[in-house]
């Protein structure tokens, strides 16, 4: 699927398997969490614009390059997404951070929106969203057309497993924007749940269940 990058890597499936199984503790899944997101912003901003800088060696002078990290903010989707916070800021510390609350309506399956708070200057950001599910894509479309809202031009979505199906309905409405996901799992059941998947993403990072 074009604009979609899933990581092939045996330490991801490694880590995965260890997500995946539902005998993990939730210390072990929230440090899991933060880890596989390490490595999905690793790769996200494999484009990032480098700031030509001199610096000093102890042995000479050179003229090098750094991240400007002005550019970015993250937007975790609540619950869930703020599982993956800890880990993209070990990435780039000084990136802003908005919220998006959404949950998804367990008998329509549709998103329900109740907060939306962004860093005021937005709209000259690369919008970097985290989820660590999509499942049908609802609450990444919404959290999209949030954004789109609100001028905002780069936007990309991060998250842990991914549904064949919500990854075509996203790329099919929003083409622009880049998605990176540690694993495309098969299908959605009955209950729109990702199979094999992980269960409740939320529940499993806060404990709730
Ligand atoms: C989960 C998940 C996504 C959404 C994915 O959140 O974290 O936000 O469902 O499903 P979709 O692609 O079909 O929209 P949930 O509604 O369980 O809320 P929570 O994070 O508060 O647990
Ligand atoms: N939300 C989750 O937490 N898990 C799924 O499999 C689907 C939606």
């Amino acid at each position: 699927m074009k604009n979609v990058t899933e990581l092939k890597h045996p330490i991801i499936e490694h880590k995965l398997s260890i997500l995946r199984d539902k005998k993990t503790s939730t210390k072990e899944f929230r440090e899991l969490i933060k880890e596989i997101s390490m490595f999905l912003c690793y790769e996200a901003i494999k484009d990032a614009k480098l700031d030509e800088v001199e610096i000093e060696t102890p042995i000479t002078k050179m003229k090098t390059h750094k991240v400007n990290e002005d550019q970015y903010a993250f937007l975790p989707i609540l619950r869930a997404g703020l599982g993956m916070v800890d880990g993209v800021i070990e990435v780039l510390p000084t990136a802003k951070i908005g919220h998006i609350g959404m949950y998804r309506d367990e008998e329509t399956f549709k998103p329900v929106n109740y907060f939306f708070k962004v860093p005021k200057d937005i709209k000259k950001r690369e919008a970097i969203i985290l989820d660590p599910m999509l499942a049908t894509g609802g609450s990444a479309i919404d959290a999209i057309e949030l954004l789109k809202e609100k001028g905002v031009e780069k936007i990309k979505f991060l998250c842990i497993i991914s549904a064949p199906e919500g990854l075509k309905s996203v790329t099919k409405k929003y083409p622009d924007v880049k998605i990176f996901t540690a694993c495309i799992d098969n299908h959605l059941n009955e209950n729109k749940y990702i199979v094999p998947g992980l269960g409740d993403a939320g529940d499993r990072i806060f404990g709730t269940k």
